[in-house]
């Protein structure tokens, strides 16, 4: 499945506001949460519809309704709570999965703390938001997470990725679609994106 980067000017526009060093906590978490409602946009224009009937004020007319169980939001721990509220406020009545990953600093392994997946993952879409998509560790293995419980539509949505993590997830997972507001140059030694936004986490809630 290809990677979708989405050059929109509004999203180039406020990714752009976001790489400034001098950007306030609170302006940070805004744009975190508004470049995540427009990448869900974007990331739920093939949702299968349905058509349905509502009583509207001249007697009963013919509407449409996403198909089917609808969505599960997926947010990884912590950063991916960056973006929750941006997705939900396009998709307000989406279940959401918290899943915490955190490596393993001497094997290096990415291992799961925390899941709490809602049910009927096998009827849904599922949505994961992580705002950096670096080695690809976290969302290869919360994507495993997800198809293990059933989950046949998964899309993931970032706020920037680097090539080295959307090829380990191209590789593992190809049917999982990654849409991302930027594609950036590298990784550095210290598996920070460059240019990148920093440390996503830390940026919106504020710890350094
Ligand atoms: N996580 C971050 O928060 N930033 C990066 O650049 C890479 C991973």
């Amino acid at each position: 499945m290809p990677v979708h980067e989405i050059r929109h000017p509004l999203i180039r526009h406020k990714l752009g506001i976001m790489r400034r060093a001098d950007l306030s906590t609170k302006s940070f978490r805004e744009l975190a949460q508004e470049v995540g409602a427009l990448l869900t946009y974007e990331a739920s224009k093939d949702l299968p519809l349905e058509p349905c009937t509502v009583q509207g004020w001249c007697g009963p007319i013919e509407v449409e309704k996403i198909a089917g169980k609808k969505i599960t939001v997926v947010p990884i721990l912590r950063a991916g709570i960056g973006m929750l509220d941006g997705v939900l406020s396009l998709i307000p009545g989406a279940k959401v999965s918290v899943v915490g990953i955190a490596r393993n600093e001497e094997t290096l392994q990415a291992h799961t703390y925390l899941e709490r997946l809602v049910g009927e993952l096998d009827q849904r879409t599922a949505l994961i938001i992580d705002p950096m998509l670096a080695t690809g560790g976290s969302m290869a293995a919360t994507i495993d997470l997800l198809k293990q419980a059933g989950c046949r539509d998964i899309r993931a949505l970032v706020l920037v990725a680097a090539p080295v993590g959307i090829a380990h997830i191209e590789k593992l997972h190809p049917d999982v679609r990654i849409y991302t507001a930027a594609i950036d140059e590298r990784l550095n030694e210290d598996g920070y994106i460059i240019p990148g936004l920093g440390d996503a986490g830390d940026r919106i809630f504020g710890t350094k």
